[in-house]
């Protein structure tokens, strides 16, 4: 069943913001609008986005495929990005990563019995000083994680269960000279010294 089909007002909503022989420029848009709906783009939406746009199903893919925040397969209402670039890998997120999908006993692709989790490694979200971190869903960052942060995390997401999300408890380090020497005044906890 084609998603598109009874939203043209929608679609010609969308092309109109790019001149006439660009429709190309209105896959970004397009997915999302699939992505909101569906929770992630399946081939035949790839295939009804590139028909739209007069393109091909594998250019729409490699747009796709360039952004984490499209999926291609369903994601648990809370879809746990982990992010595994230099500065996460430094501080520890291989083990945060193989923790988590220890503990949900899920893999790439995989979404938890309950319909709850799903994992996703990302490269690098923006926040490095505040390593490791992950992101869930579209919306909060958590960082400076640790076994003992994401058991609490997991436990609060649980206990809501349809998808919202505690107040995103962004943790900025604060750099202070001691001795003569720049420290940060968090700990690996992520309390503030
Ligand atoms: S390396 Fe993880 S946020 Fe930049």
């Amino acid at each position: 069943m084609s998603f598109f089909a009874n939203k043209q007002a929608l679609v010609a909503e969308i092309l109109s913001r790019y001149p006439v022989g660009r429709e190309r420029s209105a896959v970004m848009p397009l997915l999302r609008e699939v992505q909101n709906a569906e929770g992630f783009v399946s081939d035949a939406r790839v295939a009804e986005i590139a028909a739209i746009i007069k393109s091909t199903p594998t250019e729409v893919k490699s747009v796709m495929s360039f952004y984490s925040t499209y999926s291609s397969s369903p994601t648990g209402k809370y879809h746990l990005q982990v992010c595994m670039t230099l500065s996460c890998a430094l501080a520890g997120s291989d083990q945060m990563w193989d923790y988590l999908c220890e503990t949900l006993d899920i893999g790439v692709g995989d979404v938890t019995s309950d319909g709850l989790f799903s994992v996703q490694k990302v490269e690098c979200l923006g926040s490095c000083g505040t390593a490791p971190l992950m992101q869930v869903s579209d919306s909060g960052y958590y960082e400076c994680l640790t076994k003992k942060r994401l058991n609490a995390l997991l436990a609060d997401f649980k206990a809501r269960g349809d998808g919202s999300m505690p107040e995103s408890d962004t943790r900025a380090p604060v750099f202070v000279q001691k001795n003569g020497d720049v420290v940060t005044q968090i700990t690996a906890e992520g309390a503030i010294l």
